[in-house]
């Protein structure tokens, strides 16, 4: 990886956004390192052992989570200084008086304390590297539509990533003086796995895609697309939330 233009780490990155943002990382030259619970659904062919490492860590476990960096920056024989965490798990999708708290804590943790074990284990590293902090570090979390205005259902899950898109604008500010940017998205429907699932399971997306001013779902290399942008390009911005959803949230009624 010493030959590449930087280290990204994804979290979430063997499936769905995760994955296709793996796919464009790799594609700008960068060493990537993916941390999941589950294998990568598909290995990008041309990636070779060094520029895509793979972790089978739960986010949420932070001594787990710092070992795989370090170890990730000295296989690498470079630090990471990129982050993308696009890991989760669904809600229970029921009303808040059926609601299991088991289930609420779990999509709470996941989702909210993964995302900043998964940041400060960055910076942690970051800090840790023999040189000193590598330059221009910048973060991007995954917060959701649902994290905009109120929702029946979303008790646990809507909640979760709420306090996704406070907690990047929370770090966005207490991280620009080390010259880490923390950006965040917020999906819209996104045909991923996930979203797969929920339709496999009898949920219909054509009300979504009715009430989307662009009229259909996101495909996960849009989202990449996204992410890639505020990750790599967007050198000005910091604490933003951008939502990537086909103009649901600017729907006015
Ligand atoms: N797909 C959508 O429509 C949509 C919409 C809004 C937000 N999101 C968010 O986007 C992100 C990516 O979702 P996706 O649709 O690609 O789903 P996905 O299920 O395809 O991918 C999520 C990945 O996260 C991993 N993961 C789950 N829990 C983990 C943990 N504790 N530690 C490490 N890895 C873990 C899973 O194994 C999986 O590989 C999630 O945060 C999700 O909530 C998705």
């Amino acid at each position: 990886m010493a030959d590449s233009a930087g280290h990204a780490v994804v979290t979430g990155g063997s499936s769905g956004i995760g994955l296709a943002v793996v796919g464009r990382l790799l594609g700008r030259g960068l060493g990537v390192t993916v941390v999941d619970t589950q294998p990568m659904r598909a290995r990008p062919g041309s990636a070779r052992e060094a520029v895509l490492q793979e972790f089978l860590v739960d986010v949420t476990d932070e001594k787990a989570m710092r070992e795989a960096l370090d170890e990730a920056a000295a296989r690498a024989g470079t630090a990471p200084n990129l982050l993308v965490t696009s890991h989760g798990i669904r809600g229970g999708f029921v009303p808040a008086l059926d609601l299991d708290l088991a289930v609420c804590r779990r999509v709470l943790d996941v989702h909210a304390t993964g995302t900043l074990v998964a940041a400060r284990s960055l910076v942690r590293c970051m800090e840790r590297a023999p040189g000193g902090p590598p330059p221009g570090g910048s973060i991007v979390t995954v917060s959701s539509t649902t994290a905009y205005g109120g929702w029946a259902n979303q008790a646990d899950y809507g909640v979760a990533k709420a306090a996704v898109r406070q907690l990047t604008q929370n770090l966005a500010v207490e991280w620009a003086p080390r010259g880490i940017r923390v950006n965040s998205v917020a999906p819209g429907h996104t045909l991923t796995p996930m979203v797969q699932e929920m339709i496999d399971q009898g949920y219909d997306v054509s009300p979504t895609e009715a009430r989307t001013p662009l009229g259909r779902l996101c495909t996960p290399d849009e989202m990449a697309a996204a992410i890639e942008f505020l990750l790599m390009d967007a050198s000005f911005s910091t604490g933003v939330c951008m939502p990537v959803d086909g103009g649901w949230t600017a729907v006015g009624k």
